[in-house]
């Protein structure tokens, strides 16, 4: 091993140590501390998505009083584009069970002294949790019905149960890559059984709009994320359309937006929590597309080079701005340079695709500073994405890998990166 690498293995383990300790709950503890601790004072704003946004257009439903119709009140005007965003994973964030193909457990599985197990009879899923005493005798046996399910499936789903009137989650979770139920994210290192409540800032992430009642239950208005959450309130626009200077000022149109308004319309959810501090009296569901988020919200300290958070799901924003693709193309590389929600086709139709967007900035033979013979060998279709967005396990949710967004250059420091694991 190269030995300059020595001091930097060692300070990376070191960081490991640390930082497992005060977060083996990951995203979904992540909610939990942003809404309970103090938020520490971290001050200085390092945005690094700070692009000086010149002609800002103005929109007139980024004011408050718009009011929302849901997807409902866009489908008739807009059938390819509903079609299209139907298929992408955040068009099926959100369903009722009775909406899932829920699958029973095979085998239950244990964890520490508790027992799970999945129950489906007709469309009526039933998560089981029974504590096991000496001999593994039965104690105690709790049977929840399951109301609700997070994730389209893309990478697992987490369940939520209404029993007490109030939402909580299950224990159990699907992961896709197992093909298996398993506890949920965190639980290895706290279970709270089916006692976690879910909060606001979870559904505003995964739901369409929840709002918080004066008692503080949560009432959700439509469950996958809508077009509105993209395109702003559609109550002006369904009455009248309106080309002005190129641009219609009742609905937002992402691909008309400047680079830093165009990603803070995906930051609302794709930033981490732990990445941004709420100001006061500017709460997030206050924002509206069209707008600039960090009227709502102040980046916070999150070094972007620390591997550890790094490493973290959700992940995507710091390790865009991190690279050098976008440091140096002033910013002009965007979310949608290479995602567009209205685009959604097979994994290598779109592996393909962005391929031919590295291509928009870069040559195939002049860029890489890998020589081609060397390249071929090592990847027979010159994979771009293979060595410089590799995916790799995330650290905060188990069983669970992403794609780096560093866009790195593929050194053997980066890949031992890549390496660390979850304890
Ligand atoms: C009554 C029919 C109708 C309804 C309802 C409607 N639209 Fe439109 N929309 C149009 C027409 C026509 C255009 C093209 C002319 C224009 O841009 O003003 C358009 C354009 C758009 C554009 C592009 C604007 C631009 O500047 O490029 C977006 C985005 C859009 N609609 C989203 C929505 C969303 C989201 C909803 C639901 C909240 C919705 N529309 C409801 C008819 C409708
Ligand atoms: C309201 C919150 C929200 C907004 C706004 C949002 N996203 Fe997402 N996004 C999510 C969630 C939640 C998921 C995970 C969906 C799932 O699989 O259940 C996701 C998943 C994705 C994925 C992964 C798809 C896959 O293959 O699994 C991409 C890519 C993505 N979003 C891009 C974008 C872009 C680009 C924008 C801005 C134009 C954006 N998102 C805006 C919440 C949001
Ligand atoms: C800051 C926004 C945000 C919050 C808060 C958040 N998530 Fe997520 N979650 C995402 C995004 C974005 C993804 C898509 C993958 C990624 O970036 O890791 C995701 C992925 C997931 C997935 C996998 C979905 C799939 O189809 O593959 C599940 C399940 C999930 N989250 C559950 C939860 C639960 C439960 C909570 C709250 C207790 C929560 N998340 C809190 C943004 C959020
Ligand atoms: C996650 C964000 C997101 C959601 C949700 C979303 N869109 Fe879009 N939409 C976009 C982006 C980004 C573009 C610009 C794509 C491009 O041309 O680069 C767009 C473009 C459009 C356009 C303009 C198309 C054109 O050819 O100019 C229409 C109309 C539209 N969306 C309607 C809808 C409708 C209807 C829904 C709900 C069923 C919806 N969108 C949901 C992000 C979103
Ligand atoms: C918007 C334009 C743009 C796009 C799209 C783009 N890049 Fe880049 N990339 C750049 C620029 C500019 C640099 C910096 C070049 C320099 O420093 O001379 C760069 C640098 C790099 C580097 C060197 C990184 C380092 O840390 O030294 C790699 C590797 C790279 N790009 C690969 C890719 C790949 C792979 C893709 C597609 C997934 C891609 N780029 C897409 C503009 C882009
Ligand atoms: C240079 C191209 C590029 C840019 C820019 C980019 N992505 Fe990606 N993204 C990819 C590739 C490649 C994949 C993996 C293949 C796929 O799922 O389509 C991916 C996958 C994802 C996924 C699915 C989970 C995963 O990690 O595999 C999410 C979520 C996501 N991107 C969010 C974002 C967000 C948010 C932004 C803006 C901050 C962004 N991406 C910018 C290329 C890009
Ligand atoms: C087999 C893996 C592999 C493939 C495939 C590959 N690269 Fe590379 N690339 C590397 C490595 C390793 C380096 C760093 C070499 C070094 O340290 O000089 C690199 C360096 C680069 C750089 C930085 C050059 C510099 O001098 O700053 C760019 C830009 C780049 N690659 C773009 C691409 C693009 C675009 C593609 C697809 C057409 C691609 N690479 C395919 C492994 C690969």
């Amino acid at each position: 091993m190269n030995s300059k690498l020595i001091p930097f293995l060692i300070l990376i383990l070191l960081m490991t140590g640390i930082a497992v300790f005060f977060s083996s709950f990951g995203e979904w503890e992540s909610v939990e501390r942003n809404e309970t601790a103090a938020t520490p004072a971290v001050a200085q704003n390092v945005s690094r998505s700070r692009r000086v946004e010149k002609d800002v257009r103005e929109f007139k439903n980024t004011d408050l009083k718009v009011g929302y119709l849901g997807d409902e009140g866009c489908v008739n005007c807009h059938i390819p584009e509903t079609e299209s965003y139907r298929k992408h994973p955040m068009g099926r964030s959100m369903c009722k069970i009775s909406d899932f193909a829920a699958k029973p457990t095979k085998e239950p599985f244990v964890a520490g002294n508790f027992r799970y197990s999945v129950e489906v009879k007709d469309k009526q899923v039933t998560h089981i949790e029974e504590e096991l005493g000496a001999g593994g005798k039965v104690i105690k046996r709790r049977a929840e019905p399951i109301s609700l399910v997070i994730g389209s499936g893309a990478r697992g789903n987490s369940f939520l149960t209404e029993t007490t009137g109030k939402l909580t989650q299950s224990p159990i979770s699907w992961y896709t890559s197992l093909d298996q139920y398993k506890l949920a994210p965190g639980y290895e290192g706290q279970n709270l059984h089916f006692e976690r409540p879910i909060r606001q800032a979870c559904l505003f992430c995964h739901s369409n709009q929840v709002e918080v009642k004066a008692d503080k239950s949560l009432a959700l208005h439509g469950l996958s994320i809508g077009c509105e959450r993209c395109h702003g309130p559609g109550e002006l626009h369904a009455k009248e359309q309106k080309l002005v200077d190129g641009y219609d000022p009742t609905i937002v149109n992402p691909a008309k937006l400047g680079l830093s308004r165009k990603d803070d319309v995906c930051y609302q959810c794709h930033l981490q929590l732990e990445a941004r501090d709420e100001l006061p009296g500017k709460p997030l569901t206050d924002f509206r597309p069209g707008q600039d988020i960090e009227k709502f919200i102040r980046r916070n300290n999150t070094p972007v080079s620390d591997p550890i958070a790094r490493l973290k799901a959700v992940g995507h924003v710091f390790q865009m701005e991190e690279s050098r693709c976008y440091i140096r193309s002033e910013g002009k590389l965007n979310c949608t340079t290479c995602h567009n929600p209205h685009d959604y086709r097979e994994p290598e139709a779109r592996r393909l695709d962005i391929i031919k967007k590295c291509l928009d900035c870069h040559t195939v033979d002049k860029d890489c500073s890998l020589p081609m013979p060397t390249r071929l060998i090592k990847s027979p279709s010159d994979d771009c994405l293979a060595c410089h967005m590799p995916v790799r396990n995330t650290i905060d949710i188990g069983h669970t890998s992403l794609t780096d967004h560093a866009i790195s250059r593929n050194t053997p420091a980066y890949q031992s990166m890549l390496k660390i694991e979850k304890p």
